[in-house]
């Protein structure tokens, strides 16, 4: 059975007397474990699909099936807790809190949450979760410093403290490097391929989209293919075949030294 179900999905907004069509009639399945890459143009659809399957927004008209409730018909209390419990969500620009150490900000979902989990229990999961995407050893460190690919495991960790099965993320490497955009993946494949977590994850890069098992394409508000993928790519195995971070970092120092020098000698 798949996990979500949509079947003419529209999504119009008023702007003034402008209406804006977003989505258009868009239908879809998404299996449980799939790593489903969304991509498109700028403005073809894919953040509101988005907002729409994690609850975040309601459809103008069309059906939404999530585990075989139709969300159409839940009520705001009902959305809430599936939005809290079965989804969570990962952005580009990291939305951490920049005052609050990594673990405060893993733990925040859970302070707000209507459950009153205990300071102890909310810490001890927030660990958990920070052990999941590797960073434990910086639970105190503040944002400003950590790198960008920490921030987003951070990001990541908060999203996973509900122990959520599906995870939404919205142009998650927008923001990142190219070692650090496969460092991430590498987390997003552990978490789709060793807990089975489903994944949606839009992204415009041609190469992100190969680490997941389909590819969604939006043009104007339409889905115009979906392939599953043949060659994944495997961010653990490039990890690995790429040098250290460190040896990069060095190799990187002695080309600007020899440059300097040559400067230097005129
Ligand atoms: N809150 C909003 N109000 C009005 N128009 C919006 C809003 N959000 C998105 N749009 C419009 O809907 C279309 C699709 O936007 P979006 O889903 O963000 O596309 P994408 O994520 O693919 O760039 C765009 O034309 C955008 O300007
Ligand atoms: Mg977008």
């Amino acid at each position: 059975m798949a996990v979500i179900s949509v079947r003419n999905l529209k999504k119009t907004y008023v702007v003034g007397d402008i209406q804006v069509h977003a989505l258009r009639g868009v239908a879809s399945d998404v299996e449980q474990g799939e790593f489903l890459a969304v991509t498109g143009p700028s403005g073809s659809g894919k953040s509101t699909f988005m907002h729409i399957l994690g609850c975040l927004d309601r459809p103008t008209s069309g059906q939404y099936i999530l585990d075989g409730q139709d969300v159409s018909k839940m009520s705001k209390d009902d959305l809430a807790k599936v939005r809290n419990h079965r989804i969570g969500f990962v952005f580009q620009g990291f939305n951490l809190l920049s005052r609050t150490s990594a673990i405060e900000n893993v733990e925040l979902p859970l302070l707000y949450s209507r459950d009153h989990i205990k300071g102890a229990e909310r810490h001890k999961r927030a660990m958990a979760s920070l052990e999941i995407v590797g960073l434990l050893d910086r639970s105190h460190h503040h944002p400003n410093q950590l790198s960008g690919g920490q921030q987003q495991r951070v990001a990541i960790a908060r999203a996973l403290i509900n122990n959520p099965s599906i995870l939404l993320a919205d142009e998650p490497t927008g923001n990142l490097d190219t070692r650090t955009s496969i460092e991430v993946m590498d987390v997003f494949q552990r978490l789709n391929i060793e807990r089975g977590i489903t994944i949606l994850l839009i992204t415009h890069e041609h190469d992100i989209t190969q680490y997941g098992t389909r590819t969604v394409a939006f043009r104007d508000g339409h889905i115009v293919s979906d392939m599953k993928n043949v060659n994944r790519r495997m961010a653990k195995d490039e990890l690995a075949a790429l040098p250290s971070r460190e040896a990069a970092e060095a190799a990187d120092a002695a080309a600007a030294a020899s440059v300097s020098a040559k400067l230097a000698a005129g």
